[in-house]
């Protein structure tokens, strides 16, 4: 199996499991769907856990990606849903991620810590996969999904949501979207020379640039994106 989707909130399922299976890392056990799409095995996992009971800050990052590797992954598309602070992006809004900016403050970040692990530094002068970000854009044009543009992620350690000045702050730096996951996870796959790419699906305002932030607004915008997008990385995989 060379193929995987990671799916964020709202995501828990990419249709036609043909099994479940547990895999064991030195970091913990992670459950995935393996899908069959016309004959061919793509590794499906829910990164908050299919009930979405695991918060951000908590995810087992390295579990989840070191599963994936062994399972023989090369490429990953991933989710992830966002608030936006840039006025270009709205509500309901897709849109692919080119770079981040990390503010977590307390996760396990890096397989190589030294002590067992080389001391080694990755390269993030291109953290999200150049191939798999084209191609979405070309298939998401064939299947009439709109993708607004490209966009810098903001990632925050949460589970709490921003205040009005770290958000202005955000703003300032240039980032467009703000999440509270993608950090470590895009930096523990290039660490792996697993090719990643990831799809925003704005949410909400972030908070402070219009009006409260309404939580049925994003399973709302969540709702209506997420079968198309899904649609949309099982079309590039299978091309
Ligand atoms: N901030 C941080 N993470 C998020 C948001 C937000 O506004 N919306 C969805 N995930």
């Amino acid at each position: 199996m060379e193929k995987a989707i990671i799916g964020g909130t709202g995501v828990y399922d990419a249709g036609s499991i043909s099994e479940k299976r547990l895999v064991n890392t030195k970091y913990g056990e992670v459950e995935v769907d393996i899908l069959n799409i016309n004959g061919e095995e793509i590794v499906f996992l829910a990164r908050h856990g299919k009930e979405h009971s695991v918060p951000p800050h908590l995810i087992n990052y390295r579990a989840n990606i070191m599963a994936l590797k062994q399972l023989g992954i090369k490429y990953i598309y991933a989710t992830v849903a966002v608030g936006s602070c840039n006025e270009n992006y709205e509500p309901g809004d897709i849109v692919i991620i080119k770079d981040f900016i990390d503010f977590t403050k307390l996760r396990p970040m890096t397989f190589f810590e030294g002590k067992d692990e080389p001391v080694k530094h990755v390269d993030m002068s291109e953290p999200y996969c150049k191939k798999l970000r084209e191609k979405f854009y070309l298939t998401a044009r064939d299947i009439g999904l709109d993708i607004k543009g490209e966009a810098v992620y903001v990632c925050t350690e949460g589970p709490r949501f921003e205040t009005q000045y770290e958000i202005k702050m955000y703003k300032n730096l240039e980032g467009d979207v703000v999440g509270m996951t993608n950090v470590p996870e895009v930096v523990l796959a290039k660490e792996l020379g697993i090719c990643y790419g990831v799809v925003g699906i704005i949410t909400n305002w972030c908070t402070g640039i219009k009006g409260e932030i309404a939580i049925h607004d994003i399973q709302g915008a969540l709702e209506k994106s997420k079968a198309k997008i899904t649609e949309g990385f099982i079309k590039v995989f299978s091309s």
